[in-house]
């Protein structure tokens, strides 16, 4: 990952490869954003009009890059648009956290290939110091681990190695605060970035037990207890619905548990993801043109690993337990088929009629084995349902829950990182088109509402009286079109901030 420093020097004598400056949304064209004011000096203060001259309008995700003075040690200005100054509801003050991670994101992208940059951003606190952080982190992101081998060389198809030094200009190297906003970013984005290493790993070499095994290596570096079921495990334990939907790979499937406990909490949140490391649809074979994705099928798996070892790394005082569901969805003579009856964890009966819906039979499995533990709340993270991603579109997540007041809590932590998230019912008719002849429930109701649908069937799996959200992330997991703001194409990292937020605020004790 780029390696991040705080510094107080000023951009024209910084040795760098280029210095990054924002640039404001005015009402009457782009405004130099405070930060570059050495820049905009050096330039007479005539910066706003070369912008203009250049195009450049401040708007969001705007880059424009133009030579810097002749007196200063770098030679690159890189102009990152912040769109408009805002009331911004965060620490912040003018520019939203938000408008600063996704302009960092942005030059941090476009800067690959270059050793080191100087990002002269708006800095008012520590709030703006992690978020500038964050989207340098998340914004350098690259996945070229099988690009090597191709090309001989140490980076990418196109050359480019991600930017590899950052100096944050603004912040305080001595500010408590501003040091820990910077080490509480490089905590979530090495996770967060390790989730997306894991998304995009294809399915030959991410098979269940390769995953459990990585988990097992990263809870022994962070502290974390950790126990594997495998699959003779989960037969004796009768987890019938991570089996049913693993038995037809050759991959067998496992049954996560992660555990970081703090001495002085006294609330307990559990994380359970969803990950089948590869989902064809099984039986219920999915079609050319619905398959080449899904690797990404283990997202939720990855957020909930990457959270609680976050959780750990920042020594939040909260215990959180995570649950990765792991198996791989695929046809063959041994898979589950569609009329099949799956006998439960809970005990419950399911009768089979999809095997394409298979995420809803891992994830009761692992959410009653939460529910045994009566933790003080579940949040379960899953690339559930096509029918989410035609409600929300691709940049969305769903949020579903039993409790109306924890949906609310989800969605604001969502918001305050900046997830796009939207709240969505659970209506109860719906229930019925899961009714099954044979068994307790079906794996498969109506068409319509699928993703409520598939959230009522997971209610079903949740221990009486817990508080639980479910979070179908199948939209922004997976990146199919261009990169945007710290976001790259691929496994993107969806509902980790999401979860790790959530974590902090109950360890703070801002949520009941
Ligand atoms: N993994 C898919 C959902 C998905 C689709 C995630 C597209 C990401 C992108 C899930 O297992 C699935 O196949 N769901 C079915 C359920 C249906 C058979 C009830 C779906 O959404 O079509
Ligand atoms: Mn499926
Ligand atoms: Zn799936």
């Amino acid at each position: 990952m780029t390696a991040l420093t705080l510094s107080t020097s000023a951009a024209p004598g910084l040795r760098a490869d280029a210095i990054v400056i924002g640039v404001a949304k005015g009402t009457k064209g782009p405004v130099v954003a405070p930060g570059a004011e050495a820049v905009d000096k050096a330039y007479d203060g005539k910066l706003a009009g070369v912008l203009e001259t250049l195009g450049a309008s401040g708007a969001e995700g705007e880059l424009t890059k133009l030579p810097a003075p002749a007196d200063f040690k770098a030679p690159l200005v890189v102009a990152v648009g912040l769109g408009a100054e805002s009331d911004a509801k965060d620490e912040t003050d003018g520019f939203g956290a938000d408008a600063l991670r996704k302009a960092a994101g942005v030059a941090a992208r476009a800067l690959a290939g270059t050793k080191k940059a100087a990002f002269a951003l708006p800095v008012d606190g520590p709030g703006a110091v992690g978020a500038i952080a964050e989207g340098v982190l998340l914004g350098a992101y690259a996945f070229d681990a099988y690009k090597e081998a191709a090309n001989g060389s140490a980076k990418g198809k196109n050359g480019k190695a991600p930017l590899a030094e950052a100096a944050l200009l603004g912040g305080k190297p001595r500010d408590a605060a501003h040091k820990s906003a910077v080490a509480r970013a490089v905590a979530v984005c090495e996770e967060l970035n390790r989730a997306r290493d894991l998304i995009n790993t294809p399915p030959n070499d991410l098979t269940p037990a390769i995953f459990a095994g990585i988990a097992q290596t990263a809870a022994k570096e962070h502290g974390l207890k950790v126990q594997v079921l495998d699959d003779k495990a989960l037969v004796k334990g009768g987890y019938g619905g991570i089996l049913g939907v693993g038995g037809g790979s050759a991959a067998t499937p496992r049954l996560v548990k992660l555990t970081y406990k703090h001495p002085k909490a006294d609330k307990h949140l559990a994380f359970v993801g969803k990950g089948i490391t590869y989902d064809s649809g099984g039986i219920s074979l999915k079609p050319a043109g619905h398959n080449e994705t899904m690797k990404c099928d283990m997202s939720g798996a990855a957020a909930v690993f990457a959270a609680v070892v976050a959780a750990a790394r920042l020594g939040l005082e909260v215990n959180v337990t995570g649950w990765l569901a792991l198996a791989e969805n695929m046809p063959s003579g041994s898979a589950v088929r569609p009329g099949d009856v799956l006998r439960m964890y809970s005990g419950k009966t399911v009768e089979v009629l999809n095997t394409d819906a298979e995420g809803r039979l891992v994830l009761a499995d692992a959410l009653w084995a939460a529910s045994l533990e009566k933790p003080d709340a579940i949040v379960d993270v899953a690339t559930l349902t096509g029918a989410m991603m035609l409600a929300l579109g691709s940049r969305t997540f769903g949020v579903m829950a039993n409790d109306d007041a924890f949906r609310s809590a989800l969605h604001e932590a969502a918001e305050e990182v900046g997830e796009p998230a939207w709240p969505m019912p659970l209506p109860e008719h719906l229930r019925k088109g899961m009714e099954s002849q044979v068994a307790d429930i079906a794996n498969m109701g109506e068409r319509m509402g699928g993703g409520l649908v598939a959230g009522l069937f997971l209610r079903e799996f949740v221990g009486e009286g817990i508080t639980w959200a479910h979070l179908d992330i199948a939209g922004p997991a997976f990146n199919e079109g261009g990169a945007f703001g710290y976001t790259p194409k691929g496994g993107t990292g969806s509902a980790v901030r999401t979860l790790v937020r959530l974590a902090e605020q109950t360890a703070s004790g801002d949520l009941g």
